[in-house]
């Protein structure tokens, strides 16, 4: 794992934005896996700013999201494929028919967790995945426990991610308790990895990553068994 460690969260989240753009620009027709949340905000910030400085354009890029609450519509305000709408995809040159989030109002959860990892292969598999993280070790959803699943499936949130999510809505107990998610072994498929981490209520989540064996209590560990993978944080997530 590499570690780039920014002096704040603008710096890291402009270096995280470089990485991208040029993927971009060298591969037009790139495959991204995006995340939400409060951490790639200012990286998708970037993005917009350079794409309306013409730097580069996403007119051929192809996007698939690592997760969305179930069930929610895409229409709510706190789905995850609204927060991409507002956060970048209004705000760049994408084909929106090429914007891909998990279907938060599917009948077939398991038809639907299936199709989405194969949709992801037909598409020539992901050449950026980018990811934050959860203060109890989680990447997407997949939850510190006893197993992991590999591939993209429904699972319930636990207490302390509904805890940390609860800031969104109006109260806790709007907050959907179980979500779709990339698997683990379907963000291990991309080809580059940037895992993003800001703030010193990351800190050990980072520390038990870089200090841990590989372990499903901390499911970030197991990017470390990825050959690319940078980690971009800022001083207070990497020293606390
Ligand atoms: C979001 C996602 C989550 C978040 C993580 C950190 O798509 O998959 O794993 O990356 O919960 O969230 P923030 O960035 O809000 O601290």
């Amino acid at each position: 794992m590499k570690i780039i460690v920014c002096e704040n969260y603008q710096e890291m989240s402009s270096r995280a934005a470089e990485i991208i753009a040029d993927l971009v620009k060298a591969k037009p027709s790139c495959v991204l896996g995006l995340a939400t949340g409060s951490t790639p905000v200012g990286m998708y910030r970037e993005l917009i700013a350079k794409t309306a400085a013409g730097e580069i354009s996403f007119r051929d890029v192809t996007t698939y999201n690592l997760d969305e609450y179930y069930p929610i519509a895409p229409t709510h305000e706190q789905s995850y494929r609204y927060f991409m709408n507002e956060n970048l995809f209004s705000h760049i040159d994408i084909d929106p028919e090429r914007t891909f989030v998990p279907n938060g109002l599917t009948e077939n959860p398991e038809e639907e967790g299936a199709a989405y990892d194969a949709a992801i292969e037909a598409a020539g598999g992901i050449d950026l995945q980018v990811l934050g993280i959860g203060q109890n070790g989680h990447i997407a959803f997949n939850e510190p426990d006893e197993a992991l699943i590999a591939g993209t499936h429904i699972t319930a949130l636990t207490e302390d991610t509904i805890d940390a999510n609860s800031r969104f809505f109006a109260s806790r107990d709007d907050v959907p308790t179980r979500a779709f998610t990339m698997g683990i072994g379907s963000i291990m498929k991309a080809k580059k990895i940037i895992l993003l981490a800001n703030g010193a209520n990351k800190h050990a989540a980072i520390a038990q990553m870089l200090d841990d064996k590989i372990t499903t209590a901390c499911p970030a560990t197991f990017l470390k068994a990825h050959a690319d993978v940078y980690l971009i944080c800022d001083t207070a997530a990497y020293n606390g």
